[in-house]
């Protein structure tokens, strides 16, 4: 077997190594503090692999992203989001029979509890739509019961991916002040997702083949991407036995951020921001690229792709097509353009290998199809939803998890003696 060698107060320790199938080697150190006392540095976990997954593969230098081994590409073009779900789940692709079977049962599950209807009466309407999403799919806890048996466990992840686009679509229309509107078995995942979202009492939502198309796209681009941060919450949630509804409430909470699913929002943000400043994106390049400022160009960079973001480069061509076929003529689109254009240029965003990801264009779809900013970050959970039960129901499944439990290098005071004020 290889073995890493480790050097350490002159004495000599070796640790296996574990081969991935595309061939990446990491150094199994699982034993390292019992047989060294040491322990690792690595803010961020960047260089740490912290569970063996069967789910995603992705090659940061190639560009390349596939799920179970199908690539990006293929399924955006070909495949449907409620497939691509079942792809995650279960591992495999559903046969016709099994597809159809599965859309069945998250056709007849979208229904919420009454009661939760409450709940969205209770926030203000000025509430961040992921605010209201995180505390919805915790709330689900509530009223299915933490099942250990795997076909009850099965039905709540029906529930969870049926239910979660009533939650969106909810708490959309808490925040415009609308009725709500109820899901229609007549209609596909996507479909029922717009009318929710759009329709009034007053008047159906007309469904368009070319926005539910660019929306179910969306969805399977966003629909995991391994051990990210919300991916790796969920994980870190769930190995406390925590249920899945609170696993995935964490998730939520951890997407939220502008660093990770947040971004979307703040680039459309940025993007206005150019726009009503007179288009004069040249100054914001050189905001970013100033490390007094803490300007960022939002969008922009990522931990893993350091030289594409395939779903960027799918997402920057349906972007153009999206809007010719629509009609839609966006100013924002051209700054985008032109920003991208330069940074390509720029040594500061080459040499440190900051390329468009998946959230620099994704807005300008999302305005196109009309979906409000604060419900960019919303389309996004709806998403990862299928990712990150996927990489909860594996790592339930794997005997190796542990509860997970990193450990620190602890900075502070050394012991000292307490002595009481004196309050006289
Ligand atoms: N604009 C300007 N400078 C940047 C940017 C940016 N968007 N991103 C990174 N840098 C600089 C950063 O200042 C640092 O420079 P230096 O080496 O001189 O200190 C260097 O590039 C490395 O950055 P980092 O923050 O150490 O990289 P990271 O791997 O920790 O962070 C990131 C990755 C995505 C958080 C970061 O690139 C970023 O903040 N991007 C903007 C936010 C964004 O678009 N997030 C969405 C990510 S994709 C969707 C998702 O999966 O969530």
């Amino acid at each position: 077997m290889s073995m890493a060698k480790l050097l350490l107060n002159d004495k000599e320790y070796e640790f296996p190594l574990i081969t991935g199938s595309e061939g990446e080697v990491a150094i199994d150190i699982s034993k390292l503090r019992a047989q060294t006392g040491a322990i690792t540095y690595d803010p961020g976990y960047g260089n740490t692999g912290a569970c063996l997954s069967d789910i995603t593969f992705i090659d940061g230098e190639q560009g390349i992203l596939r799920y179970r081994g199908y690539p990006i590409e293929q399924l955006a073009e070909k495949s449907s989001f409620v497939e691509v779900c079942y792809l995650l789940i279960y591992g495999q692709l559903p046969t016709a029979q099994e597809l159809k079977d599965f859309e069945h049962k998250i056709t007849y599950h979208t229904l919420l509890h009454e009661d939760m209807k409450k709940f969205f009466e209770g926030y203000p309407r000025t509430a961040h739509p992921m605010a209201i999403m995180s505390a919805m799919a915790i709330s689900l806890s509530a009223y299915y019961p933490d099942l250990t048996d795997p076909e009850m466990i099965d039905l709540n992840i029906i529930r969870l991916l049926a239910k979660f686009k009533t939650i969106a679509a909810f708490a959309y229309k808490k925040s415009v002040g609308q009725p709500y509107i109820y899901p229609r078995n007549d209609l596909s995942y996507t479909e029922d997702m717009l009318h929710m979202m759009f329709a009034v009492p007053t008047e159906p939502y007309q469904l368009s083949p070319v926005i539910t198309r660019a929306l179910d796209m969306l969805l399977i681009l966003h629909a995991d991407h391994e051990q990210n941060c919300s991916t790796s919450t969920v994980r870190m949630v769930g190995s406390s036995q925590a249920n899945l509804f609170a696993s995935i409430g964490a998730g939520v909470s951890a997407l939220w951020g502008p660093l990770h699913g947040g971004a979307n929002q703040e680039v459309i943000q940025m993007l206005e921001m150019i726009h009503k400043d007179g288009g004069d994106y040249q100054k914001y390049m050189t905001l970013a690229k100033d490390k007094n400022s803490s300007f960022r160009l939002m969008g922009f960079g990522h931990r893993v792709y350091k030289n594409f973001d395939p779903r960027a480069t799918i997402l920057k061509k349906a972007t153009d097509a999206v809007l010719n076929e629509l009609g839609v003529s966006d100013p924002l689109l051209d700054i985008a353009k032109n920003l991208e254009e330069i940074a390509l240029r720029d040594s500061y965003f080459v040499d440190r290998k900051l390329y468009p990801n998946v959230d620099f264009y994704s807005g300008i779809i999302y305005r196109a199809l009309g979906i409000p900013t604060e419900m960019f970050t919303v389309m996004f959970a709806l998403g990862r939803l299928p990712g990150w039960i996927a990489q909860w129901k594996e790592m339930t499944n794997d005997s190796a998890t542990r509860i997970n439990r990193p450990r620190q290098i602890y900075t502070g005071s050394v012991a000292r003696d307490y002595t009481a004020v004196n309050t006289r």
